[in-house]
């Protein structure tokens, strides 16, 4: 039978905030360098390139869940798949801890990143901070939606988990919005004008270490694109939140190289659904594949669709 992807979002949204719990009451004090770091790619540097005792955990929890409620479904986890390759079969794709250096070091911008994909298009994301207890999540072709707390709280009932009685404390708690939640304030398309994402990675040095600087350079410095550089650039250390801080319209675009199918395929469906786009890092890749490594991610133009165009060749012409 075909996939509900309704059902699948909800299982996925519950499960996301109970595997949020296991975060926020975990010490992080198990730090190990990945096992795959080294086999993966010879420029992952192991010193930046962490896992907690906490990402394991998770991980066998959300897939332990997923394997008994969807036995026929593939599974594809940071912790646990070391080809990051996808195949066309239905797939939960899961980054336990989406930033894990965060995580370390006690900062709280971090995600657990739960999507599932069909023929190697993510179909169903959902991204949740424990921290703030703001949930991201969408399914191709409904909108994507941001359900966040109203007010700072001690510590609401979860929406997921409420029993019929909780059900007005929650609503009471959380308010759930369509994105974007901001329409662009700025002149549509122009570098000059836009506040974008990159991200350092783990990757130290290397081919992808030495375009990383260049892009950085490039987007940050007058020297390539002549007095027309970006107004900052901003690196947080989840890429699942920064597609969805350029869904919710936190941030006008977000450039890695170097990244998995697990960082990015949640955020993805939030994006796109969102009125965004996700293109390729590299010039003219215009549909790239989920597990491209490198990505471009750009809002939605303030006057519909075909204005991003503008801005994604602006930034390739940067590396070029
Ligand atoms: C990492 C984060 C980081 C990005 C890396 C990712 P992890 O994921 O998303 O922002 O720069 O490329 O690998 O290792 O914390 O799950």
């Amino acid at each position: 039978p075909e996939p509900n992807l309704q059902e699948i979002h909800d299982v996925l949204f519950d499960i996301a905030l109970e595997a949020g719990d296991m975060i926020t009451s975990a010490n992080p004090s198990s730090v190990d360098t990945k096992k795959n770091s080294l086999t993966m790619s010879p420029s992952r540097h192991p010193a930046s390139d962490l896992v907690t005792e906490t990402d394991k955990a998770v991980e066998e929890f959300v897939f332990g869940h997923l394997r008994s409620k969807y036995p026929s479904y593939a599974l594809l986890g940071e912790e646990t798949s070391h080809t990051g390759t996808l195949t066309p079969a239905p797939t939960f794709i899961l980054d336990p801890i989406d930033g894990t250096t965060n995580f370390v070091h006690a900062h709280p911008y971090i995600s657990i990143s739960l999507a599932f994909s069909l023929n190697l298009r993510p179909v169903v994301g959902v991204v949740y901070n424990p921290f703030t207890q703001q949930i991201y999540h969408a399914i191709t072709g409904n909108g994507a939606f941001l359900t966040a707390p109203c007010i700072p709280s001690s510590k609401p009932p979860r929406p997921g988990s409420a029993t019929a009685n909780e059900q007005k404390k929650v609503e009471a708690h959380y308010t759930t919005t369509q994105l974007p939640l901001q329409q662009p304030l700025r002149p549509w398309g122009k570098l000059d004008t836009c506040l974008l994402a990159v991200e350092w990675g783990n990757e130290r040095s290397g081919a992808n270490w030495e375009t990383k600087l260049h892009t950085f350079a490039g987007l940050a410095g007058d020297s390539t694109t002549k007095g027309k550089m970006v107004h900052s650039l901003r690196s947080l250390g989840s890429a699942a939140l920064n597609m969805c801080a350029v869904a919710r319209g936190d941030l006008d675009a977000y450039w890695e190289g170097g990244c998995w199918a697990w960082d990015v395929a949640a955020g993805w469906v939030v994006v796109t659904e969102a009125g965004g786009r996700v293109v390729g890092g590299n010039p003219g890749e215009w549909e790239p594949r989920v597990d491209a490594r490198r990505y471009l991610v750009v809002r939605a133009g303030e006057e519909g669709k075909g204005q991003e165009g503008g801005l994604i060749e602006e930034v390739w012409g940067v590396m070029g």
